[in-house]
């Protein structure tokens, strides 16, 4: 797709995989969305694990008690850590990264999805952090943003309609109230 606007109308979080595997040179292009980010400060606080063991995957989905299912089926799954003492904007660095590979996946015809991991917990009330630290062997000092679930669709969803974006969200000069 060479519109960035209308693939922004026609993206869409993406849950469903089928069994196919991402090219090698797709996963590539999607790290590099991700390096290609930019951080606050230029800081580039920002680690990427990727994880293609179906063990591994299967682990990682059970950081959370619901929200995680598209770590169940992906190709491949790419935890997003970030350094805070690194950077006051660890959260907005990290987002934006994972954000950037969730536009990348896009663009290439690939489903993803952004899977939150701080502040969540498991059913037993354990951080999903802790449980996605240790399985990865992630050092302590990171903070653990979410997983970006990358796979070949296997749901359809259709493009938004401009029409129905929450204008009133919108504010011209100044605050108006809604009555
Ligand atoms: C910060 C953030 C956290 C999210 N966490 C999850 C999650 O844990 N599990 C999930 O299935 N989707 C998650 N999503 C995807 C949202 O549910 C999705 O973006 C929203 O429903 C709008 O749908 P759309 O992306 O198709 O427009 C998250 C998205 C964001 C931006």
């Amino acid at each position: 797709m060479d519109n960035l606007h209308q693939l922004l109308l026609e993206r869409h979080s993406i849950r469903r995989y089928t069994d196919a595997p991402v090219d090698a040179d797709d996963v590539r292009l999607i790290l590099q969305a991700a390096l290609l980010s930019p951080s606050s400060k230029s800081k580039r606080p920002w680690q990427f694990v990727i994880v293609e063991n179906r063990d591994t995957l299967a682990r990682l989905a059970e950081c959370k008690d619901f929200g995680t299912k598209p770590i169940g089926t992906c190709a491949f799954g790419v935890v997003v850590a970030v350094d805070a003492a690194e950077s006051d904007c660890f959260v907005e660095d990290a987002s934006i990264a994972a954000a950037f590979m969730h536009l990348q996946a896009a663009e290439l015809g690939l489903g993803s999805c952004w899977i939150q991991v701080r502040n969540r917990f498991a059913a037993d009330g354990t951080p999903a952090e802790d449980i996605v630290r240790e399985t990865l062997g992630i050092p302590e000092n990171l903070t653990i943003e979410c997983i970006v679930t990358v796979g070949h669709k296997d749901e359809q969803r259709r493009p938004v309609d401009p029409d129905k974006l929450l204008w009133e969200k919108v504010h011209i000069e100044r605050w108006r109230q809604i009555e």
